[in-house]
């Protein structure tokens, strides 16, 4: 059955920013499709809540308190869930974001540290997560949840568009370092109703990238953790190295900022 090949049975999966939005989505859809899930964010009762949810579907859950910031708790996160759950398949590299804001307004240390909380913290539990996957399962997928702003170019993006292009491009090169054991891909995420997009919206702005997007409408969280079981399953065994885009057809950013001088 071709439907077999979408299904996580007993695999467990790390997902990180897992306590609301995207990744919260993810934690329930891998739990629907078989797995056990960790659930990594800073926020204890959001990802406790996660984890409720997750158990509700039959599944055993873990809500691991991590600040992706901090290796030393990434390396925590990782054993946690060995000593739990004995196995690590599937890792997804969700938290991140950074708001837009005009280049020259935008300090260095502010591109930094877009880079740090999109790349290099993904770069550091992907490198702790990568040789425990193989060990104890033989394999594995890591997904990144990158951006559309990371391909298509826009005023107001420099630090977000550039950390989210570098992660894509951290993607397609991990891809080549871990094949054929494990699997890495991203998913280039259009706007996407969550608290995050919420922070950024007005109505007049919301109407804009409604018509701004050939599908019509903003995204939901199920559309990016529909992309996302489906790259983390056996379906997508023969997949590595991509950029899926979930983004309703977006070929420009639907966001508009000023340029520095209009
Ligand atoms: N929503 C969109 O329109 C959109 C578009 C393109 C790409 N994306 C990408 O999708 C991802 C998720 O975004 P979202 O919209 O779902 O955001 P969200 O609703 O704000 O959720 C973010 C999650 O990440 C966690 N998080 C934040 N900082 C963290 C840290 N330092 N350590 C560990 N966890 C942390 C948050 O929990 P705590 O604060 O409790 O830690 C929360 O669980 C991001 O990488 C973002 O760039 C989103």
């Amino acid at each position: 059955m071709i439907l077999d090949r979408f299904k996580l049975t007993d695999r467990v999966a790390v997902v990180t920013g897992a306590g609301r939005g995207i990744g919260q989505a993810i934690a329930l859809a891998y739990a629907e499709a078989g797995a056990d899930v960790v659930c990594a964010a800073r926020t204890v009762e959001q990802i406790e809540d996660t984890a409720a949810r997750v158990r509700a579907l039959g599944r055993r859950a873990l809500a691991v308190p991590t600040d992706v910031l901090d290796e030393a708790q990434l390396e925590r996160l990782v054993r946690t869930a060995l000593d739990e759950l004995g196995r690590i398949d599937v890792l997804v590299n969700n938290a991140g974001g950074s708001p837009p804001k005009a280049a020259l307004e935008t300090s260095t240390r502010e591109l930094e540290a877009a880079f740090r909380f999109n790349v290099s913290t993904a770069f550091a539990l992907t490198r702790i997560a990568v040789p425990r996957m193989v060990e104890t399962a033989g394999e594995g997928s890591v997904i990144n949840i990158s951006s559309v702003a990371g391909r298509e170019i826009s005023p107001g993006f420099a630090a977000y568009g550039t950390a989210k292009a570098a992660l894509s491009f951290l993607t397609r090169e991990l891809a080549q370092d871990f094949a054929p054991r494990v699997r890495v891909n991203a998913i280039a995420v259009g706007s996407t109703v969550t608290e995050a997009l919420a922070s950024v919206l007005t109505p007049e702005i919301e109407k804009t990238m409604v018509e701004l997007t050939p599908m019509g409408r903003l995204g939901s969280v199920e559309d990016v953790a529909a992309c996302a079981l489906y790259l983390a399953s056996p379906a997508a065994s023969y997949v590595t190295g991509e950029i899926y885009g979930v983004n309703g057809g977006l070929t420009s950013l639907n966001m508009r900022m000023p340029r520095a001088f209009d």
